[in-house]
């Protein structure tokens, strides 16, 4: 695979956002966070769509199976309210799940609000597309993504997806090889 071919989905989850009620925070934060990190070559592919379980499984399915994304970063959707779906779509449309990262995430971001309890972020595969939920506080964003992310590299090569390279002063990765 040529360096040029790594795509990673961003999705926004919520109701107002896509609405345009107000501008999405999270997703840019996602796409900066990742530019600034990643030195290979990559394209994101960006969408923002209402808290629908069958939308989001289908927009997952999309980046997954048709953009061919290693990686897909959700936003929103995992807290307990009723139109918090985000971990339930993610579920639906993996073949495995992933429970050490949202372990992982809620542990961090517990240590910056006790409602971090309250998530149910989840991440899973999807054939060889790895799925991970972030809530929806754009604060939370690099809280989480600083805690899971040495790990990511190496589950894609796992799993036969692009191999991602990072700017070692910023991030640390670790990977079997
Ligand atoms: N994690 C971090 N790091 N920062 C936060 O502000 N908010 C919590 C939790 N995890 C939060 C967090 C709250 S209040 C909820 S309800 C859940 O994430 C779900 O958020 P979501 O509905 O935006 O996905």
């Amino acid at each position: 695979m040529r360096e040029t071919d790594i795509r990673i989905g961003i999705l926004t989850v919520s109701d107002r956002a896509s609405r345009g009620e107000y501008e999405d925070v999270s997703g840019p934060a996602i796409i900066k966070w990742l530019r600034e990190r990643l030195t290979s070559e990559w394209k994101a592919e960006y969408s923002v769509i209402p808290d629908e379980r069958s939308r989001i499984e289908d927009e997952l399915i999309r980046m997954a199976d048709d953009e061919k994304c290693c990686l897909v970063i959700t936003s929103g959707g995992t807290g307990p309210a009723l139109r918090d779906v985000t971990p339930d779509a993610t579920e639906a449309v993996c073949g495995k799940m992933l429970p050490g990262f949202g372990e992982r995430m809620r542990m961090v971001s517990f240590q910056y609000v006790p409602t971090a309890v309250l998530s149910r972020q989840a991440a899973g595969i999807r054939r060889e597309t790895l799925i991970i939920n972030l809530p929806g506080n754009p604060k939370a964003i690099s809280e989480c993504l600083e805690a899971i992310f040495p790990a990511v590299p190496d589950c894609i090569d796992l799993i036969g997806g692009a191999r991602l390279e990072c700017d070692e002063s910023l991030i640390r990765i670790f990977r079997h090889n």
